[in-house]
């Protein structure tokens, strides 16, 4: 069983898709990091008796300082994979580095497009008919690293920030789940920055 840390800044809701599926997962949430005392998350993680750790970044100098307070606490649950959840901090190389291969993260969008925040408005706004959301390894550059799997969303003529952010988190449901259990399976592996499945390198688009 594969010992997993989960990082969360707010409503934890692709957290509690992989509470609920831990033992299908092959997984054991060992702790619930979050920035932010008021993280719903953190109310899910102690529902599901899960360790939460609070480390509010207010009260540290500097990015350097709070990422080495971060991995000391996150250390002691000796976490084989981390995964961001909606964690809304941009991380330091020092963090990134110390997680190298072993970090995940979901980002609402079709990557390399819209990186950074507000992914659901930048599609609307620039009159996209298709969107969606992607996995991927966690590298020193921001919402860079090599995608693991994306899942693509119409977009309709009704649509607002609301009803497309929905339609994108049913599939970060899916997916998330998915990645989180090729990793415990051992399949999915970063080799020099590449994301590899088995033997195939990713991304594998149009899973469904
Ligand atoms: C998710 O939609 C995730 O893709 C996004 O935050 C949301 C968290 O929802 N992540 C980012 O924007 C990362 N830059 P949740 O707290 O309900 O899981």
């Amino acid at each position: 069983v594969l010992s997993v840390v989960v990082l969360v800044s707010g409503n934890g809701s692709n957290l509690q898709t992989l509470i609920d599926q831990q033992a299908d997962l092959g997984i054991r949430i060992s702790a619930v990091v979050s920035n932010r005392d008021d993280a719903y998350g953190l109310v899910r993680a102690r529902e599901a008796g899960i360790p939460t750790i609070t480390l509010n970044h207010q009260q540290y100098a500097d990015r350097e300082v709070y990422d080495a307070a971060l991995i000391q606490q996150m250390d002691q649950h000796n976490p084989e994979l981390v995964v961001l959840a909606g964690f809304m901090r941009i991380l330091t190389p020092t963090f990134t580095r110390h997680y190298h291969g072993r970090m995940l993260n979901i980002h609402p969008s079709l990557l390399p497009k819209y990186k950074g925040l507000h992914t659901h408005r930048r599609a609307l706004e620039a009159g996209d008919t298709e969107h969606g959301v992607t996995v991927h390894f966690v590298t020193e550059e921001l919402d860079g690293g090599s995608p693991v799997i994306q899942a693509r969303v119409p977009i309709t003529d009704t649509d607002t920030e609301d009803t497309l952010q929905q339609r994108v988190h049913a599939q970060e449901y899916r997916i998330y789940p998915q990645a989180v259990a090729w990793f415990a399976e051992g399949r999915l592996k970063l080799i020099n920055n590449q994301a590899f499945l088995d033997d195939a390198a990713l991304p594998v688009t149009g899973y469904d």
